[in-house]
């Protein structure tokens, strides 16, 4: 800035009189509005502070005077969603599930809300897409180990399978034959297996095997291995395996048995964290939709 201008700036502009190395300071007021809007939030802000909860202390916050809590709002919208719903789900809990696709709105709301408890509660061991994995099974498609009726399935849920919750559990009780059948037999009977669900196998160990299946296996597999839903035995005939179908995975099972335990969910067994009624035939409904329901 040369001189002059600077002379001119401060003829027209009142100073403070400071002074830092010829840098003087401006005496620029702040507008009226702006320190009013200052004030105002500073008179709103202990207002708020007084209002609701606000200052920490040793245990939680001070309650302010209104007495709001974002905890009992969350709980009051839940309990208004679950009043709207309340008709619905005594209709759920109530439903013979086998008529339940006439409902669309019931059936509706029911597979919307069983795929949510689903994601909650069965994703960790069925996957999120209920693909399943090695020992829990596939729920898409129709290869069913306890049968895949709306209430088998419900049946299922509800008590589990090898559990100790409850006393109505399914049982699998494949035995371990290691001790059973000769190292000759098993060789023999998992032979068999490979070849009545199409695989590479020896058919001299298969021969032997399949009388060795008859004796051993059909009580339970069927005379063919097309399985049994009233005692869970997965039909050997397909390419659908629960543990895998090689022949060191199958040499695994018929030796060591696997005992696949599945939870009980009704809540009559699982105090606190289990289903009700209507979340069961929720959950069941869900499943039943996927694609392999009977
Ligand atoms: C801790 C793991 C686990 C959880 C959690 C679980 N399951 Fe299972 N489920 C299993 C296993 C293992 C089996 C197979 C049991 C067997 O070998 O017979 C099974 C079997 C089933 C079956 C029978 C399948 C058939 O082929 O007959 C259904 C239906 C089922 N589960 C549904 C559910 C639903 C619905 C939930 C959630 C409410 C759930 N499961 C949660 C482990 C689990
Ligand atoms: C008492 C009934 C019973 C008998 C007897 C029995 N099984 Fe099983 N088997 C089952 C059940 C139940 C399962 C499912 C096991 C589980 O999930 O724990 C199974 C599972 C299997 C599997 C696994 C299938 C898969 O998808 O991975 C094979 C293989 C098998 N059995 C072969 C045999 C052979 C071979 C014999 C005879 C030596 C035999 N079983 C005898 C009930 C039986």
């Amino acid at each position: 800035m040369s001189k002059k201008q600077d002379n001119k700036k401060q003829d027209e502009v009142e100073t403070t009189g400071h002074s830092w190395d010829g840098i003087e300071e401006f005496n620029n007021p702040l507008p009226k509005w702006w320190v009013w809007c200052l004030y105002a939030t500073i008179v709103w802000a202990i207002l708020y502070t007084i209002a609701y909860p606000a200052w920490p202390m040793i245990k939680g916050a001070t309650p302010g005077l209104l007495g709001y809590s974002t905890r009992a709002e969350v709980a009051e919208d839940i309990a208004a969603v679950d009043a709207a719903n309340a008709e619905l789900i005594a209709k759920l809990a109530a439903v013979d599930l086998t008529t339940i696709t006439d409902d669309a709105e019931l059936h509706g709301f029911a597979v919307n809300g069983g795929g949510a408890i689903f994601r909650a509660n069965c994703s960790q061991c069925h996957g999120s897409g209920a693909a399943g994995t090695t020992g829990f099974p596939n729920l898409l498609d129709d290869d069913w180990l306890w049968g895949g009726t709306i209430e088998d399935i419900v049946y299922t849920v509800t008590h589990g399978v090898r559990n100790e919750q409850s006393l109505d559990s399914r049982y699998s009780e494949m035995t371990a034959f290691d001790e059973i059948l000769t190292d000759e037999e098993i060789t023999g009977v998992v032979n068999h297996v490979l070849a009545i669900s199409g695989q590479d196998h020896d058919p001299a160990a298969a021969e032997l095997g399949a009388t060795v299946f008859y004796d051993n296996c059909a009580a339970c597999h069927g005379d063919a291995g097309e399985g049994m839903d009233a005692l869970g035995a997965p039909t050997l005939t397909d390419a659908i395996w629960l543990y895998g179908g090689d022949e060191a995975t199958i040499t695994e099972t018929v030796r060591y048995a696997r005992f696949g335990v599945m939870p009980a969910w009704s809540a009559e067994y699982r105090v606190g964290s289990g289903l009700d009624q209507a979340e069961i035939n929720a959950v069941a409904a869900y499943v039943h939709q996927l694609g392999g329901g009977e």
